[in-house]
């Protein structure tokens, strides 16, 4: 039986020591614990009130709303310190993670140039520096620009040597191909241009070709085009000398054979003495002590007549040279394949 006395003795026990528990409780576990006993369902607070009900009226009315406000309080006491608690147990999380500034951070990997990019902005360089400038043409070529033009009509055996593929037209005229090589630049660009000019075209080509270790059916070419009066084979000879000495080093000999090219007359091989052997004679060179890198010529006045230059006017000379030789040279690299595979062991070399 719940009497007055009872009811009045249990809630100063329970508000005497309530509020003062709540706020020492040093855990969330604690202070749960405490909740539980006080609020919870069978908490004591929760019998209290629910044991009022039991009291007559009046007593009902004087006890019921200070219990219940009491209850508020009691309420409010454990939010707090649980926001307390939860922040103080932040805190400590955080400081607990070490941190060492001195620990080396992640590496950032960083892409970096092709070697064959490296190498023909080298010669590009080198060959802005001798007043040549740099021009593109399209990889989609005509019959027109790849060979007519170019002084190789369509029965002239030179095109046996050049293993087209031909996007339409198969060879007659108005055929549409991939370039074969990078000489088409110089007609479109002498097309559009009044001479003197220099320019160099660097650049994609593409022959129908077994793929071997020296053999791409995709490889570069850098063409090199020179107009001026008076120019003669003297000048190709001075600059292709200073152009190789400074890409393949001081010592560097050079030597011009005669060749044959349907658009240049004459025309010359261009070789370099051995780099890997000075010229003794080793694998590379085949015991020749001369390595084949350029071919060259004299501009053939059917070439001029073909973009409108008068022939007796204007002269020059012209080269061309694949950018994937040079770079094997340079880097001593024996597999053109290397060149394509993406294979970052072999990219990484290369700075
Ligand atoms: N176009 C020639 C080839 O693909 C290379 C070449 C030789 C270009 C002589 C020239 C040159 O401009 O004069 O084999």
């Amino acid at each position: 039986m719940t009497t007055r006395k009872n009811w009045e003795k249990s809630w100063r026990q329970i508000s005497k020591t309530a509020l003062l528990s709540i706020r020492k409780s040093s855990s969330l576990e604690t202070l749960e614990t405490l909740r539980v006993r006080l609020l919870g369902r069978q908490g004591s607070l929760t019998e209290l009130l629910k044991s009022l009900k039991d009291l007559p009226l009046e007593d009902r009315r004087e006890l019921g709303g200070p219990a219940n406000t009491f209850k508020n309080e009691l309420t409010t006491t454990i939010e707090t310190r649980k926001a307390e608690l939860e922040s103080a147990e932040q805190e400590q999380a955080i400081a607990g993670i070490k941190l060492d500034p001195t620990l080396p951070g992640h590496k950032t990997p960083h892409g970096r140039l092709h070697p064959l990019t490296l190498v023909m902005d080298e010669m590009a360089g080198i060959l802005a520096k001798l007043g040549f400038s740099w021009v593109e043409g399209p990889l989609i070529e005509s019959d027109r620009y790849n060979f007519e033009a170019l002084n190789i009509p369509a029965d002239h055996p030179a095109r046996d040597l050049h293993d087209t593929f031909y996007i339409e037209g198969g060879g007659a005229p108005g055929s549409m191909l991939l370039r074969t090589h990078t000489s088409p630049v110089q007609i479109r660009h002498m097309e559009r241009t009044k001479p003197p000019l220099r320019i160099i075209s660097p650049g994609r080509v593409f022959r129908h070709e077994a793929v071997d270790a020296s053999h791409g059916a995709v490889f570069h070419q850098m063409e090199g085009l020179y107009v001026d009066k008076h120019v003669t084979l003297a000048d190709l000879k001075g600059t292709l000398h200073i152009f190789l000495q400074r890409l393949f080093g001081p010592n560097t000999k050079t030597r011009f054979r005669p060749s044959y090219y349907p658009f240049t007359e004459p025309s010359a091989d261009v070789e370099i003495s051995c780099i890997f052997c000075a010229g003794a004679g080793c694998g590379v060179c085949k015991r020749s002590g001369w390595i084949e890198v350029l071919g060259s010529g004299v501009v053939h006045p059917n070439v001029f007549r073909a973009v409108g230059y008068d022939p007796e006017t204007w002269s020059g000379f012209a080269f061309g040279m694949g950018i994937e030789r040079i770079a094997m040279l340079k880097f001593g690299i024996n597999d053109i394949r290397m060149f394509y595979q993406n294979d970052l062991r072999f990219l990484e070399q290369f700075e």
